[in-house]
């Protein structure tokens, strides 16, 4: 599995996601919001542990320093958005704002960063990073609550 073939994938599970939250009723949201916050935990850590680490250089530093920045602004808004029942009012609020920070951040990795690794990443090395993100990403989803470690996450940006 080519690693930026992997994380667009993922990217586009997200999209779906909050299209469906958006959809939902109000018992249907906080069930597709666990949902998201898990994706979005699997998602962050196979891309902090591994993907972000290992493309790093004097090209990328600025944006995977934007891009962990906004790592920990999104766990902050999945964090308060899992706090709240929807009827509370704030539900909509809090997931559009986590909506939009996603987007965008999406949006800057798919045109910006993935570009820029393709130029000094070969096939080879594109397909090892996916094969340990896919390890990672199975290990994560095998914990108890994979999401339950998002609180823990929203002191400091992920190290790179
Ligand atoms: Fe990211
Ligand atoms: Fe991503």
């Amino acid at each position: 599995v080519n690693a930026i073939d992997l994380l667009t994938r993922q990217h586009r599970e997200v999209d779906q996601l909050f299209a469906d939250i958006e959809k939902a009723d109000e018992d249907q949201q906080i069930v597709l919001a666990e949902s998201l916050a898990e994706l979005l935990t699997v998602h962050t850590t196979i891309e902090e542990r591994i993907f972000y680490p290992s493309v790093k250089n004097e090209q990328t530093m600025e944006l995977l320093q934007d891009s962990v920045q906004e790592h920990l602004e999104a766990k902050r808004a999945a964090e308060r958005l899992l706090e709240l029942e929807p009827e509370e009012g704030q539900f909509m609020r809090i997931f559009k704002e986590l909506k939009k920070g996603v987007e965008d951040h999406v949006g800057e990795e798919e045109n910006d960063l993935f570009p820029l690794v393709r130029q000094f990443c070969d096939l080879e090395r594109l397909e090892d990073l996916g094969r340990q993100m896919e390890t990672l990403a199975a290990q994560v989803l095998e914990e108890k609550d994979p999401a339950g470690r998002i609180p823990f996450e929203t002191d400091t940006p992920a190290p790179l």
